[in-house]
């Protein structure tokens, strides 16, 4: 059984997708997991930094994304097929073997809008957050780890990433605005949790862009760490670096070193995937 994590916040460009990728990447390269990744935002964001636009949409012009599963369960209709929508040995990272990914669509906006509508109309609403979750069901067995991408909300999207998932992490640039968003996002999570009739562990906050000289985040990771509220603040954070930003365009690198840098970036990545491992072997196995 694989661990399904969904990275999650309310608040927007918190890192969310690049800390997704980089995980992924590490994952496979580093510690030889094997993962699949799981775009559910409408900006495709994450799909474009693993197969590049031009794949992107080859497989959106043929309606090999998760768009087409979601239409599906609006349309009662057939058409989506697993095995031609998974990308497979995804990430432009020549050495990083064993990622999969299921790509999004920009299509995502407008069925948010459908899939809203019909979740508060339909009795039925229950099956259409866990329409992710039945489909990827066939192949979750494959993988030691699934990491799910959400969008900046926690609407139908999110929700059905949720309903796959054994386990959260939220992102935070520790300044003012992004961390008033954290106690936001576990209490939604909390109450999704209920509404499922299973917990959703949250395996901890992760830092990202810190800089390392400003006073303002050294002040509010300390006070994130004495946050009784927090379960967890993992003990590697992702400092704000070109080489971090630079990772989201889509070009060949030969190995994990050569993407992210050899100023310290790279060990950063490392740490926070080795963390991630570590939380979720002590908080979710015991689950599976
Ligand atoms: N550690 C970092 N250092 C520098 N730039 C970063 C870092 N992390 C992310 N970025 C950049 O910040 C922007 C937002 O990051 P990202 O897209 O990962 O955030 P997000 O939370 O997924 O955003 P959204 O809410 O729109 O989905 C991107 O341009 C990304 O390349
Ligand atoms: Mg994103």
């Amino acid at each position: 059984m694989p661990t399904a994590i969904a990275t999650i916040s309310l608040k927007g460009g918190v890192g969310k997708t690049t800390l997704t990728a980089g995980v992924a990447e590490f994952l496979a390269g580093e510690f030889g997991q094997r993962v699949l990744l799981v775009d559910l935002d409408a900006q495709t964001n994450l799909t474009t930094m693993m197969i590049g636009q031009d794949r992107w949409l080859q497989c959106n012009k043929r309606g090999h994304t998760l768009a087409t599963l979601f239409a599906d369960a609006l349309d009662d209709t057939r058409r989506f097929d697993l095995d031609t929508t998974l990308q497979r040995d995804v990430s432009p990272v020549e050495s990083v073997r064993g990622v999969d990914l299921l790509p999004a669509s920009l299509d995502f906006i407008e069925l948010q809008e459908e899939l809203s509508a019909r979740r508060v109309a339909a009795d039925d609403h229950a099956a259409l957050i866990d329409v992710l979750r039945r489909a990827v069901a066939a192949i979750a067995d494959n993988y030691d780890f699934i990491l799910i991408d959400c969008p900046p909300n926690v609407g139908p999207f999110s929700l059905n990433g949720l309903s796959l998932a054994d386990a959260y992490v939220i992102p935070t640039i520790p300044d003012v605005l992004s961390t008033y968003a954290i106690g936001h996002v576990q209490r939604q999570v909390a109450d999704f949790g209920r509404e499922i009739g299973r917990e959703i562990t949250e395996l901890g906050v992760v830092v990202t862009k810190f800089r390392a000289a400003a006073t303002l985040h050294q002040d509010t990771v300390l006070r994130l760490r004495r946050d009784p509220s927090i379960q967890n603040v993992l003990p590697a954070y992702l400092h704000e670096a070109n080489v971090i930003g630079a990772a989201a365009e889509y070009r060949p690198y030969v190995n994990l070193r050569a993407k992210y840098g050899h100023h310290g970036h790279f060990e950063q990545f490392r740490g926070v995937t080795q963390a991630l491992m570590i939380e979720a072997a002590a908080k979710v196995s015991s689950t599976a």
